[in-house]
């Protein structure tokens, strides 16, 4: 089968084509004949040293579309065939890729190979952190960093359908505000013309967000903190700023009674495969059912990956980047 892969750390251009041998599925396991891999932040982190990679060389990718190729022992429910999109905990830039049962889920009807690509990991992240980890009730504030992003156009719709009172993005351009406006967002915050915390405390009248989501870390995640209203949550989801993991005390949390949470989707599916199932058929449903969408605005050949991440890369992506298979 053909691959895209790296054999060393480094920038997109590590990235290259490979023939590699497919991999058959073990108990539990499922293989799936790639249609459509989906970009994900996290692909570009692992070609980082240090990341949650685990051994060289390396293939991407942890969401895809495609049909079920085979089935391991113990499988129920999928058969050869059947469309399918998947989470999987690497390998997606391939033509086929392994996953865990738990976390193959059959389309549902009207759903299409393309759309289902972009769904495995950033719905499910997106529902987690509104309803989930961060608890939004009606009427309540909510921030949520790269509001242009992936997550971030999903996040801006769920808030709004949650019934927030203000629902407000940061970004790094004017352009990816102007974007982001069109999912869910009352106000857009561009963080190189003003500090992000002061733009969110004046828009709420000095009194600060109730939920702020943040994928950045370190020292943006601090100044975070000087958002949240009185028992604001802050929920950490990234380290998208590379600095340091960050280290909060008692003395800081106390400050207003604030509460910091984190969640990661990878290590709820190794953790808790049923929660991981439950959750991401609940905001697929958000999809299916409630009109939430997250527009491809840019798709590749997979062979061309190196592309999709230096796009991605550069900080002018919106949306969701797919890599097409073999659609
Ligand atoms: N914990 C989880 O389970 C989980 C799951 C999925 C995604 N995530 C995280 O959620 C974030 C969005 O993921 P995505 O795949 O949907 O990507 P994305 O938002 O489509 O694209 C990457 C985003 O990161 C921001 N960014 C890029 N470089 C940055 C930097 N150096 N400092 C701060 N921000 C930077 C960009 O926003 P601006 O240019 O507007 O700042 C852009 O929106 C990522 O940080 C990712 O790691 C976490």
């Amino acid at each position: 089968m053909r691959a895209v892969e790296f054999k060393e750390y480094g920038g997109p251009e590590v990235l290259g084509s490979v023939e590699a041998e497919a991999p058959e599925p073990g108990p539990g396991q499922v293989t799936v004949d790639v249609a459509y891999a989906g970009v994900n932040f996290a692909d570009l982190k692992a070609r980082e040293e240090g990341y949650r990679v685990p051994a060289l060389p390396y293939v991407p990718g942890l969401e895809v579309s495609g049909l079920v190729r085979a089935v391991g022992a113990g499988v129920t429910g999928l058969t050869p065939g059947q469309q399918v999109a998947a989470l999987t905990a690497g390998g997606g830039y391939a033509e086929v890729a392994l996953a865990e049962a738990a976390t193959v889920f059959a389309l549902p009807p009207g759903l299409d190979l393309r759309t289902a690509a972009t769904l495995p990991t950033v719905l499910p992240t997106a529902y987690a952190l509104v309803h989930r980890v961060g608890r939004l009730q009606k009427g309540e504030s909510i921030l949520v960093h790269g509001a242009a992003g992936g997550v971030g156009t999903v996040v801006g719709q769920l808030a709004r359908a949650a019934g927030a009172g203000a629902v407000q993005g940061v970004v790094s351009s004017a352009a990816k505000a102007e974007y982001a406006r069109g999912f869910g967002y009352d106000e857009v915050f561009v963080d190189s013309e003003s500090d992000f915390a002061e733009q969110a405390r004046r828009a709420t009248d000095g009194r600060g967000v109730d939920l702020l989501l943040d994928p950045v870390g370190g020292s943006t995640l601090r100044r975070g903190l000087d958002a949240l209203a009185v028992y604001g949550r802050l929920v950490s989801y990234g380290n998208a700023g590379g600095e340091l993991p960050w280290q909060l005390g008692q003395s800081e949390l106390a400050t207003h009674g604030r509460s910091v949470a984190a969640f990661s989707i990878l290590t709820l599916a190794r953790t808790d495969p049923g929660a991981l199932r439950e959750l991401a058929e609940r905001a697929f449903r958000t999809v299916t059912e409630g009109g939430v969408r997250l527009p491809v605005t840019a798709e590749f050949p997979l062979a061309r990956a190196a592309e999709a991440h230096a796009l991605m890369g550069g900080r002018t992506s919106t949306g969701k980047l797919l890599l097409r298979v073999a659609a």
